[in-house]
């Protein structure tokens, strides 16, 4: 990021959920369609090996847990890019998604977006934040301007992260166990998470007073990227409509 944008207002746009919803991939097409946008990774706030929290039961490091991730650096560098544009520290960023170049765009649905993003005010720099923790914890929670918030059932997160080959960390290379989803991803975004939702059923809907500050959409199999994606856009157009 460059000094001009401390000439630009800067809107931080969350874009969470649980692991396998598709918010890398969104993120990363948001970013790349709309004018004067960002991209930043909470993955990249991950701690080194070691520091993970060691889980004794299974005797592997837990890198699903909220310690597993420098929450401190994070708010700093959140904060930071908020009031400067830029960001502090020299992350290492790397790249656990799929290539995005699978989910085709139409040319129709291309000319569309840039139709769109032409309401957008100039006086906006959009920082797009990618992340799993995002807000379950206040603190960061807090630093948004716009909360998204991805979902798909349960099953269909099951079935994605099973296809994944892992996720490089900074120090090795992490493949999932057999049990690792249900006992680690979803547990720990379940238990994170499920003050957001009512009845506690992070299945089901955000309670009245989460729906205010977080909007959410359904990512499951059969919704088109450019389903999706429109939605993000539609979302950041109408906050930052001229
Ligand atoms: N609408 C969709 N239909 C089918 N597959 C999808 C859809 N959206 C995303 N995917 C696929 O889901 C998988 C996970 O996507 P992605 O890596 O973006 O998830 P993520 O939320 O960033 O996960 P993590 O938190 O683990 O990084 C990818 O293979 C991606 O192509
Ligand atoms: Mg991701």
């Amino acid at each position: 990021m460059t000094n001009n944008n401390l000439t630009k207002k800067i809107i931080l746009i969350g874009l969470s959920g649980c692991s396998s919803t598709g918010k890398t991939t969104l993120a990363k097409l948001a970013s790349k369609y709309l004018p004067n946008a960002v991209l930043i990774h909470e993955d990249d706030f991950y701690k080194h090996d070691e520091e993970v929290p060691l889980n004794t039961k299974y005797n592997i490091r837990d890198w699903d847990s909220p310690e597993a991730l420098d929450l401190a650096l994070f708010k700093k560098e959140l904060n930071t890019i908020k009031n400067t544009g830029q960001i502090a520290t020299k992350l290492i960023h790397n790249n656990n998604v799929d290539d995005i170049s699978k989910h085709t765009l139409s040319d129709q649905f291309l000319k569309e977006l840039v139709n769109k993003t032409q309401y957008i005010d100039k006086k906006y720099k959009l920082v797009i934040v990618d992340g799993f923790m995002l807000y379950n914890n206040h603190d960061i929670s807090s630093e948004f301007d716009l909360r998204l918030f991805i979902r798909a059932p349960y099953k269909t997160l099951k079935k994605r992260r099973d296809a994944r080959n892992g996720y490089q960390t900074l120090d090795s290379f992490w493949v999932d166990p057999p049990y690792y989803f249900d006992e680690f991803v979803y547990k720990s975004y379940e238990e994170n998470h499920r003050s957001l939702f009512q009845h506690g059923d992070v299945e089901g809907k955000l309670t009245t007073e989460s729906s205010k500050e977080i909007k959410d959409f359904n990512n499951d199999d059969g919704v088109s990227i450019e389903e999706s994606l429109s939605w993000v856009i539609d979302q950041i157009v109408f906050y930052c409509k001229d």
